[in-house]
């Protein structure tokens, strides 16, 4: 079952995304509620679920919903200002959410930025 399955890579099938940037503004408690409710709320519309790790100037996010819906949203998010040197860790079919009738679950637990964050530049995957 390959990632380009053409079967399971339809855009009416379900599709997880993984990827990893760098903050490029302190996203302060406020921010990063903002972000988030603003997040859940087009990701609800969009039948998405996922989760958002985000501390000391790094993100990770994963995603999962209808191919269509996770097709356009990188092009969308490298285009946000508030993040920069998005990269793709995975993207791939999915048999099943993760994070059911989850729109959007923030995760900043993290106190130091990861190495390539701190290094400030994402290395290469
Ligand atoms: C760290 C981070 C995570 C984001 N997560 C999502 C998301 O899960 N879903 C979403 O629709 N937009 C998310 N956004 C916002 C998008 O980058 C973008 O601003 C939004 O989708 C509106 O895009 P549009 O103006 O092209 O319609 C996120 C932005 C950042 C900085």
């Amino acid at each position: 079952m390959g990632l380009h399955d053409p079967d399971l890579m339809d855009r009416g099938h379900l599709r997880g995304l993984v990827y990893r940037s760098r903050a490029t503004m302190p996203l302060e408690p406020a921010a990063l509620r903002a972000l988030v409710e603003a997040a859940a709320l087009r990701n609800r519309r969009d039948g998405i679920t996922g989760t958002l790790l985000a501390r000391a100037g790094c993100c990770v996010q994963r995603l999962e919903g209808p191919g269509g819906a996770i097709e356009v949203l990188p092009e969308r998010l490298r285009k946000d200002q508030r993040h920069a040197d998005l990269q793709v860790v995975s993207d791939t079919a999915r048999k099943a959410c993760a994070f059911p009738g989850c729109p959007m679950w923030l995760q900043n637990q993290r106190p130091e930025p990861c190495a390539g964050c701190a290094a400030g530049s994402a290395a290469e995957l």
